[in-house]
């Protein structure tokens, strides 16, 4: 079958790579979006040093899964002074760069209220005006530094939205590994079990093609390989370097199919349970890849250049990786009744990312 696969994200990585910055900026005044402990890291200062007076504002208190009640005011500010900033810098996880995303979606009145009513409203628009990202994660995760996405939070009514627009996509990408050797042991597993569903969710997924198979193969079998020694063992920048890595190849496989049933389900299991994105959207793994397994033949034989050949044994192997770092896998482990569990995950491949999964038209 004839496939594309696009990536328009200039990516750096490596130890080390975060000294390019200034060469990549080329003078631009910079807006710094980073989350609270940043500063108390050294990253601020670090950066303030390598920016000098090309860094005019830093927004630091970035909330974990950033509500739009959070973004208005920060939206509405950073619009009202465009005039001094050139380009956005993020340094962080995923909701350093979700709130860096959100901010790029200009709209033509400059106010948080009409974006907010345009993603409610679910239907595709363009930003009137943008503004240039490059994406520097700090966790091996969540991919962001190098799609289009943004997940953005309305809890008081109980909502998701999706924000994703042809100018959402980060200018460049910086993938150093030094900065994620702080990591503590509960991060580093919840966002290198995020990367694994990324990677997963992208073969078990209806937009696959054998490009973004591949990446996806090579990110599973270094998570495999090395996260469970890099929780026992924090401060080794070779297994570091490795997750970045493996993150790195999972956003780019998942930038181009988008995720599928795990994610579905765990956007319910956030909004409702306050559960962990990278938890909430791997602990289902195991199930999913038995609704997976037998869909469809050509699926099946990229599953097996993973798994194996034999569904028990890979469903199980899945199983004892997750349980192995402490993760539980049943929906009951986390307070859900069967017949809950059932409709949550019917619900979910109703939603958009469920519609990519392969098993839905066997649903
Ligand atoms: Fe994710």
């Amino acid at each position: 079958m004839p496939h594309s696969f696009h990536n328009p994200v200039a990516v750096h990585c490596g130890q080390g790579s975060l000294a390019r910055l200034p060469h990549i900026l080329a003078g631009r005044r910079v807006a710094l979006i980073t989350f609270p402990e940043a500063r108390g890291l050294g990253l601020v200062a670090r950066l303030q040093a390598m920016l000098g007076d090309a860094l005019i504002t830093v927004i630091e208190e970035v909330d974990p899964n950033p509500d739009v009640a959070w973004l208005e005011p920060l939206y509405n500010a950073f619009w009202r002074d465009e005039a001094r900033i050139d380009a956005m810098v993020a340094v962080g996880g995923g909701s350093a760069m979700d709130t860096a995303k959100v901010l790029m979606a200009g709209t033509a009145s400059r106010r948080f209220g009409e974006l907010r009513h345009l993603l409610a409203a679910g239907q595709p628009f363009a930003a009137a005006r943008t503004m240039p990202l490059i994406a520097v994660p700090t966790t091996a995760g969540t991919g962001s530094e190098v799609t289009p996405w943004a997940t953005v939070w309305d809890a008081a009514a109980h909502r998701k939205y999706s924000l994703h627009l042809d100018t959402t996509w980060p200018e460049a990408a910086i993938v150093d590994p030094v900065l994620m050797l702080t990591v503590p042991a509960a991060t580093t597993v919840s966002t290198g079990l995020d990367a694994l569903s990324h990677a997963l969710e992208s073969i078990w997924n209806v937009n696959a093609n054998p490009v973004s198979d591949s990446l996806a193969i090579s990110a599973a079998q270094d998570i495999f390989a090395c996260l469970p020694a890099l929780r026992a063992d924090l401060g080794h920048i070779g297994l570091r370097e490795r997750m970045a890595h493996a993150a790195l190849k999972a956003g780019m496989a998942f930038s181009n199919t988008r995720t599928a049933l795990a994610h579905s389900i765990s956007y319910e299991m956030t909004l409702r349970y306050g559960l962990a994105h990278g938890i909430a959207c791997s602990f289902t793994l195991p199930m999913v890849l038995e609704m997976a397994w037998s869909r469809s033949p050509e699926r099946d034989q990229v599953l097996q250049r993973l798994f194996g050949p034999d569904l028990t044994v890979a469903a199980g192997h899945l199983r004892g990786f997750l349980q192995g770092l402490g993760v539980r896998t049943g929906f009951a482990d986390y307070g859900i009744a069967d017949d809950e569990a059932r409709a949550m995950i019917a619900r979910a491949l109703q939603g958009a990312r469920g519609r990519n999964f392969i098993g839905i038209q066997a649903a």
